[in-house]
């Protein structure tokens, strides 16, 4: 009697999993398993922890991603990156099984982190673990699902290992545990010097959010340009967005374009800091309304590339009216916490004015809401709020912010400007802060970039991009790539983890999926492509 229950029983369990693999079979892959190492591993800017698995999950059309419906706007960022990179779309599945992707929002253990106390940093943490038959991606927060979306990404190869009908690709298993050295990781764009269309943005922004950037500074007004739609002040597009350098067209952002690029940029976890550059640099806004002008001479629109020439009145209370209105604008419509009020090369600007207009200035920004970053230079005021000095020239300027409170963004012309040309034969580009080849790009550490200073003073690192020169998204890209990838890992990666002969093998496998995108990088004779 016993013997026939248990084998009743048996015959139930066997008929339940057999009609459980009907309703849910197990996808067979086309191509065994196939032995990976940490060389197939290619993932820039490279993680904290990585622990190779040494086996393979293939990619074929039956790959399912778990729906997590908290989650929807990253499971779109996988499964359009997917599909990018492998042809076809996962299916998005509402029942686990194996042969998935899932995304999970849970807290990440302390163990696997380490006891970083600051919370931004934690914010953008993930694990990632690839066996043979699932993949996990987990993170406390969206934005750390989305950094590690991106490893993921970049773990697909460009090549599948089959051609013809079923295309298969091969990732190697592993666990990565993964979280930034630094708060801001950011590019800067000028879109002043030569106006750079909504689509370019936007495509530059894709390609730093590949990288786990986090922060896009816009320089949005110049001697040249001012390029987003001010309520109020028409003449600031009308007269002051008409041309650039060169004499080309220029062009303007209207609110409703800037706030698309804020969105856009939001969606890939990158926030738009926006610099309204100021006492000099400021021409267009006063050919545009030249009562606010402060050096006496009658403006006229600039085309050139000579800096150093306007200033706005520092004396005169219509110019704040200007400025409290403008900045007014500003942060209504930016989420950023941060306003950029320039400050740099007010060579016209006698010193205690410019003092006075820095403090004044940031008491605006501060009675909107917003914290000033500004140019090492404005280190001369004695400004009351929190500010950030960034640092592009003048390290003095720089170590006297700390003095007052200030954290420093690095941005050394010599180490991190990209506009910086290569060597003499780059197409584009400037040098008189330096050629700086790849490697010098990378060859450094912003750490300890002040030996006297304590790290944390460092809040991040940011590689501007100056326009003089460049004027679309070739221009721009023959610059920016592939060095803002070295400036990704010198910010996101832990010190111990720099490492130029792997960063060098890693950027090789890279470049195929930039050639395949388009992206006109500048192929270093430094990298074996
Ligand atoms: C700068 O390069 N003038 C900040």
């Amino acid at each position: 009697m016993k013997i026939l229950k248990l084998s009743i029983w048996m015959i139930g369990i066997a008929l339940i999993s057999s009609s459980c693999e009907l309703l849910n079979p197990q996808p067979k892959s086309p191509v065994e398993a196939q032995a990976t190492t940490m060389d197939d591993i290619s993932i820039l800017p490279e993680p904290m922890y990585t622990e190779a698995g040494g086996s393979s999950f293939i990619i074929f059309d039956a790959l399912s991603v778990l729906s997590n419906p908290s989650q929807e706007k990253n499971q779109n960022a996988l499964i359009s990156g997917l599909e990018e990179r492998v042809g076809f779309a996962p299916e998005l599945i509402e029942n686990n099984r194996d042969y998935q992707i899932a995304l999970s929002i849970e807290p990440l253990s302390e163990e696997a982190l380490g006891n970083t106390a600051n919370e931004a940093l934690l914010d953008e943490a993930y694990v990632l673990e690839i066996s043979e038959k699932n993949i996990l991606l987990k993170a406390a927060t969206d934005e750390g699902l989305f950094r590690g979306i991106q490893s993921l990404l970049q773990l697909v190869p460009s090549e599948s290992l089959t051609e013809g009908e079923q295309e298969v690709y091969v990732l190697p298993t592993l666990k990565i545990v993964d979280m930034p050295q630094m708060e801001i990781r950011s590019a800067m764009l000028d879109v002043a010097r030569h106006f750079f269309s909504v689509d370019e943005v936007k495509r530059y922004i894709n390609q730093l959010a590949l990288y786990k950037y986090n922060t896009f500074h816009m320089h949005l007004t110049d001697d040249q340009g001012w390029r987003v739609e001010m309520k109020n002040w028409p003449a600031l597009t009308e007269i002051g967005a008409a041309t650039e350098v060169g004499g080309g067209a220029g062009g303007f952002y209207t609110q409703e374009e800037f706030t698309e690029l804020i969105n856009y940029a939001a969606d890939r976890h990158i926030e738009i800091i926006p610099e309204i550059d100021m006492p000099g640099h400021t021409n267009a806004a006063i050919v545009s309304y030249p009562q606010l002008n402060g050096n006496g001479k009658t403006p006229e629109v600039y085309t050139g590339t000579n800096v150093g020439f306007s200033t706005f009145d520092a004396n005169n209370e219509e110019v704040y009216a200007f400025l409290d209105d403008i900045l007014g604008q500003f942060a209504a419509i930016s989420p950023s916490k941060y306003i950029h009020i320039g400050g740099d090369e007010s060579h016209v600007t006698k010193k205690k004015d410019y003092i006075k207009f820095v403090e004044r200035v940031e008491a605006l920004v501060r009675k909107h809401g917003k914290v000033a970053i500004g140019w090492d230079e404005i280190t001369q005021a004695d400004i009351s709020g929190p500010a950030v000095v960034q640092l592009w020239n003048n390290e003095k300027n720089a170590l006297v912010g700390v003095e007052k409170g200030m954290p420093i963004l690095l941005s050394p012309a010599k180490k991190a400007y990209l506009d910086m040309k290569y060597n003499e034969d780059s197409e584009f580009g400037l040098n008189w802060a330096a050629y700086i080849e790849l490697e010098n790009a990378y060859n450094w550490n912003p750490s300890t970039y002040f030996s006297d200073l304590d790290p944390s003073v460092i809040l991040g690192l940011e590689a501007p991009l100056w326009s003089e020169t460049i004027y679309d998204s070739a221009s721009l890209e023959y610059l920016a790539f592939p060095r803002a990838i070295a400036y990704a890992e010198l910010a996101w990666s832990q010190t111990d983890n720099y490492n130029w002969e792997r960063f060098k093998s890693k950027l090789k496998s890279h470049g195929s999926w930039l050639e395949k995108q388009d992206i006109n990088f500048y192929r270093s004779t430094e990298i074996d492509w």
